[in-house]
């Protein structure tokens, strides 16, 4: 009796050990970068390996870069980049009320502020308190499945004279 305890509690440790692995590779993930080269101000990043709903956080010129591929559930937005039939938030990884960097919460499909509780939406839209625009999105150039940073490519331009880039 006492050896089929022992085995059910190896059995059971054992299990809750590989959740809590699966828990900190899931938070690790979340935070990996994409595949992604720099050269001279630019970087590039591979999108084509990004799952919905999962923030990756690049960095580009010391500043983190948001990418989130939006899951079907999120509303179309104008900021919305495009890349084949997926769509992604990109933006700088900054709070647009004194500078610090949001976390992203995959359950709410929101990124929450911790220095005064500022909130966007997935689309990088200021929600609650107060930060006072939207996260900004930095000049970026859509080459295949491929996120260049740091140049203007038309869909930039666009949204830059639509005015919503920040
Ligand atoms: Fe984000 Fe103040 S810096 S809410």
């Amino acid at each position: 009796m006492s050896s089929r305890r022992d085995f059910m509690g190896m059995a059971l440790g054992g299990f809750s050990a590989l959740g809590g692995l699966a828990a900190l590779y899931a938070m690790k993930r979340s935070w990996d970068p994409l595949p992604s080269v720099k050269a001279a101000g630019f970087t590039t990043v591979d999108l084509s390996g990004a799952q919905e709903n999962v923030l990756n956080v690049e960095k580009w010129r010391g500043k983190p870069i948001f990418i989130l591929k939006k899951s079907a559930d999120m509303p179309a937005d104008e900021r919305d980049v495009v890349v084949g039939s997926d769509r992604f938030l990109i933006a700088i990884g900054l709070c647009t009320h004194l500078g610090c960097i949001p976390a992203y919460l995959p359950d709410d499909k929101i990124f929450h502020c911790a220095c005064h509780g500022g909130e966007f939406d997935a689309s990088g839209r200021e929600i609650f308190g107060p930060p006072p625009s939207p996260l900004v999105i930095p000049p970026f150039k859509i080459d295949g499945t491929q996120l260049v940073l740091g140049e203007e490519g038309p869909e930039y331009i666009k949204m830059k004279e639509a005015g919503v880039i920040a």
